[in-house]
């Protein structure tokens, strides 16, 4: 793979070929937000967060860092007026839904974000589909995905997958910026009873 240069912040950066620019990025050590990337899911670009300003032939755009592959020669900035606006207003609008989670209050501080700015709809569910991607590209079960469509859309345990495999694996529950989670998780454990095989996390 071919090596490619850029620059990110006024700093020469080095990637390789089909790097996005958030993987340049954090190869340097710059951070750039991010609320619905894991490093061992396919890049899926729902939340926005990472909004960055490319600059292409004197002309400056606005790209998803976790999707956009890096290019030779392209100047990227991670931080400007633009980029914290944007930030601002997605925090804005995502804290309309889940207001109490600490991930998102913690980047709301640092944006300047106002949680109070939009009506509350707190489905408690960001929508980042982290744990429904890592379910399936990384456990391969399916135990949990999406419900229904637009604002009513939410996240579900299958109720016949999870009775098998999720008392013991519980891996996507540090993934989530919110609380929706584990309180899907909970929901669903009041509707079917462990199987026989569960033990206790104590008696594991
Ligand atoms: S429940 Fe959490 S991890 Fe799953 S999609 Fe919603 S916010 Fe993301
Ligand atoms: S981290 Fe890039 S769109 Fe969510």
């Amino acid at each position: 793979m071919s090596e490619i240069l850029l620059q990110i912040d006024g700093r020469e950066v080095e990637a390789r070929e089909g790097m996005t620019i958030l993987e340049a990025a954090q190869n340097v050590g710059i951070v750039i937000p991010t609320l619905c990337h894991h490093e061992k899911l396919e890049p899926y670009g729902a939340c926005r967060i990472c909004t960055v300003e490319v600059e292409i032939r004197g002309r400056t755009k606005l790209f998803a860092a976790c999707l956009y592959p890096v290019e030779q020669n392209l100047i990227v900035r991670t931080s400007s007026e633009k980029v914290d606006r944007i930030r601002k207003m997605i925090l804005e609008l995502l804290l309309a839904h889940a207001p109490y989670s600490p991930e998102l209050q913690d980047l709301a501080k640092e944006y300047g974000a106002d949680k109070d700015r939009f009506e509350k709809e707190a489905s408690f569910c960001i929508h980042c589909g982290l744990c429904v991607r890592y379910c399936a590209e990384v456990k391969k079960k399916n135990a949990v995905g999406f419900v229904d469509r637009g604002t009513r859309r939410e996240i579900s345990f299958i109720p016949e997958i999870a009775s098998k495999e999720c008392w013991n694996c519980k891996e996507c529950f540090s993934l989530c910026p919110t609380e929706a989670l584990q309180t899907a998780f909970v929901l669903t454990k009041a509707l079917i009873s462990p199987p026989s095989s569960f033990k206790p996390e104590s008696e594991e």
